[in-house]
């Protein structure tokens, strides 16, 4: 018997069978030779939530959860956040190096060509009410993207993906911003292609009677938190990228449902939901009563806990790195020493060591966001502006990989057996 196989053995038959196993991983596929009868369908594997299922090979993150552990492409997440900018980050995610000087000269350019959007997509913006939650918005609007450049749909030729993908790059931060500036009423500031990636973003969303005044400090912060953001694996909002885009639809359908999936609290909504949870405990003195309803099952600690991280979050650590400038530059706030007494007791509660929960990305991210001036219901949208290169790289990988087709999972069915259709006189 090779030593690379499992060894499976069917009590209800008695035969054994042995698997492969590469990359310490059986391939489900190999179960379903595994049957009592000839005309079984065969084993298959029963994974709620993918807890246990790779549904890809992927060559872009390594993440090691017990040790906290990030890289993007094999480089640290820590050196990376320390010198990269986010459009390095971006181009090192879809091109696997980091580019040399001209090639990001290149990628920067092509992006900054394409700032602009159509004006209909203005109109289209204003159909939303000013009330309407930006995550909502950008749903929208993203999608809304598809019908503008229907060339989008041959997702077959590289060079037409690369064009969509510089659309979206360059397109996602004007639109942003044009959706913040719709809630509040505010005439849209063009984008200012003589700006960086990050500096246009943020003129556009603050200028007011086209003065802004660049706080060097805070557009770094905000770079910093892009960057951590740009990939995470196979998280959810990935996986919705690759399980829509897998049908073979354009690329602004494929992350319009990255985006939806982000939206949602458990995901990139915690940092949101963080800020909620914050104004509710109101004071330092109501923390341990708040943190004892959480243990009696109400509710979550928001921005603590990860299906991967099973220690300190590596990006929580460099995040709490940046809050210290920006609350330098902003001063403290009462929220933020609620948080910073929050994590303390809940860092040396047995109920929190004992599950392994530690702050994520999500804990902090908020408190710096408003601190900058962004309002709460707005922050999933600076995840989505970060996140967008890992959904594309993911994107691509996934079209390039010949061994992936339509995402279609299997169900163990517990419904009713076939029985005989009743007519409405005779239903009760
Ligand atoms: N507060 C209190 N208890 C928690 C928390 C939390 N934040 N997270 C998990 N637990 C408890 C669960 O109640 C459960 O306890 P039990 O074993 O006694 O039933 C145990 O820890 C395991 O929890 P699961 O739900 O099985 O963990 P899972 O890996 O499925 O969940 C998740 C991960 C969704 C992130 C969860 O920790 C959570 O809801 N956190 C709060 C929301 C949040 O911050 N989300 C952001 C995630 S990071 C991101 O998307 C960028």
């Amino acid at each position: 018997m090779a030593a690379d196989t499992l060894s499976i053995k069917d009590n209800r038959t008695g035969k054994s069978y042995d698997v492969p196993i590469t990359d310490d991983t059986i391939r489900a596929i190999d179960l379903r030779q595994i049957k009592v009868k000839d005309d079984d369908f065969g084993m298959m594997t029963y994974d709620p939530a993918f807890m246990n299922t790779a549904a890809c090979r992927s060559a872009i993150t390594y993440i090691d959860g017990d040790r906290g552990i990030l890289r993007y492409r094999g480089y640290p997440i820590e050196q990376i956040a320390e010198t990269s900018t986010f459009l390095e980050v971006a181009y090192l995610l879809f091109e696997g190096e980091l580019p040399n000087k001209a090639q990001l000269d290149k990628w920067t350019n092509d992006i900054r060509y394409h700032t602009y959007v159509h004006t209909n997509l203005i109109k289209f913006l204003e159909g939303y009410r000013y009330d309407a939650h930006p995550m909502g918005m950008l749903l929208g609007i993203v999608v809304g993207l598809s019908t503008f450049y229907p060339d989008a749909k041959d997702i077959s030729n590289p060079q037409n993906r690369y064009t969509q993908r510089i659309r979206l790059m360059a397109k996602l931060p004007t639109l942003a911003a044009y959706l913040f500036r719709h809630s509040r009423g505010l005439p849209y500031e063009l984008p200012r292609n003589d700006l960086d990636y990050v500096a246009n973003y943020v003129n556009m969303m603050f200028s007011i009677g086209g003065k802004h005044e660049p706080n060097p400090v805070l557009q770094r912060a905000l770079e910093i938190l892009l960057i951590l953001h740009a990939d995470h694996e196979q998280n959810c909002s990935t996986s919705a990228v690759r399980a829509v885009g897998s049908s073979g639809v354009d690329p602004f359908s494929a992350v319009s449902a990255g985006i939806a999936a982000l939206y949602g609290p458990s995901h990139g909504g915690a940092n949101e939901a963080v800020l909620v949870m914050l104004d509710e405990i109101g004071s330092k003195d109501r923390i341990p009563a708040f943190v004892d309803s959480v243990k009696a099952g109400h509710g979550r600690l928001m921005g603590f806990g990860h299906r991967v991280y099973k220690s300190y979050d590596p990006r929580a650590k460099l995040i709490k790195k940046v809050a210290d400038g920006v609350f330098a530059q902003t001063g403290l706030n009462k929220k933020l020493e609620i948080a910073l007494e929050l994590e303390r007791i809940a860092l040396s509660d047995e109920y929190f060591i004992k599950r392994k929960l530690y702050p994520n990305v999500d804990f902090y991210s908020g408190l710096i966001y408003q601190a900058m001036g962004y309002p709460t219901d707005y922050f999933t949208v600076l995840f989505a502006i970060g996140r967008l290169p890992g959904w594309l790289a993911q994107w691509e990988e996934m079209i390039n990989d010949k061994e992936q087709k339509i995402a279609r999972p299997r169900q163990i069915y517990t419904g009713h057996g076939e029985r005989a259709y009743v007519p409405m006189e005779k239903r009760k």
